[in-house]
């Protein structure tokens, strides 16, 4: 079986006096797709902000590759690998596209390199060597997913964590970016991908946890929870 990469255990995260992540325990294996569903509300992003170090957690741990990370800071996680495209994007508005994947690569010092990845980028996503020059604020919001996640694979990543990347997009930048997902996934990067869209989510999944008011719930291989009655009924709408 392959490396753990990342390992929560236990996780619980407050804000003040509100829980709201309240004992998790998950698993990422190394080239793993796992997709966490769940409703508004359950706990997801605060999960993944404390994987990137982002977010204090006070019990439990998160281990990524064997080591725990607690105390350590989102710039040192991503230098170990660990990348994430936050819920709303996040991209610098008033740079360039191609400042923007400049600044994915500020870990880096190989200049060749990431002017080669700044191209291989605009092989993935057509779209953005369209609009290098452009500022990113004037940008479509699937087009700023796009850029979004461009960024983060700029800094080459072992685990790349997605936050809802479809959300508010139209079907065809959906389609795109589940595409895009499945591409990097198969070129060997790690993927923990949060999203509403949870059976365009369980369908290119290797293995789902669903999370609900604080808790996973359930957890299991990615299509074979497609066909759980429960997660049919509370999650796909049927
Ligand atoms: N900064 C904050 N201060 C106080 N409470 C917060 C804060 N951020 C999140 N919460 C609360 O923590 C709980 C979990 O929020 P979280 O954002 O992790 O949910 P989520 O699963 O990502 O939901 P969504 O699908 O809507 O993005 C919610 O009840 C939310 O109101
Ligand atoms: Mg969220």
């Amino acid at each position: 079986m392959a490396n753990t990469l990342l390992k929560i255990s236990g996780l619980k995260v407050a804000y003040g006096g509100i829980k709201a992540v309240k004992g998790v325990d998950l698993e990422v294996r190394e080239g793993e797709l796992i997709s966490l569903i769940g409703s508004n509300g359950a706990g997801k992003t605060t999960t993944m902000k404390a994987v990137t170090g982002s977010l204090a957690f006070e019990a439990g741990d998160i281990e990524y590759m064997g080591k725990s990370i607690k105390g350590k800071g989102a710039w040192d996680l991503v230098k170990q690998g660990l990348a994430m495209v936050p819920e709303g994007r996040g991209v610098f508005t008033r740079m360039t596209i191609t400042e923007n994947l400049q600044m994915g690569a500020y870990i880096r010092t190989d200049k060749a390199g990431i002017a080669h990845d700044i191209d291989k980028m605009f092989g993935i996503f057509p779209r953005l060597r369209e609009r290098k020059d452009q500022l990113a604020g004037t940008m479509s919001g699937g087009e700023q997913q796009m850029l979004a996640m461009a960024r983060a694979l700029m800094s080459q990543p072992k685990v790349l964590l997605l936050d809802e990347p479809s959300m508010g997009l139209s079907p065809i930048m959906v389609d795109k970016i589940f595409e895009v997902v499945r591409d990097v996934s198969a070129q060997g990067v790690t993927i923990l991908l949060v999203e509403q869209n949870a059976r365009r989510a369980l369908q290119i999944a290797d293995r789902g946890y669903v999370m609900d008011s604080g808790e996973i719930i359930m957890t299991g291989i990615g299509r074979e929870m497609l066909d759980d009655p429960k997660v049919r009924a509370a999650y796909l709408g049927e």
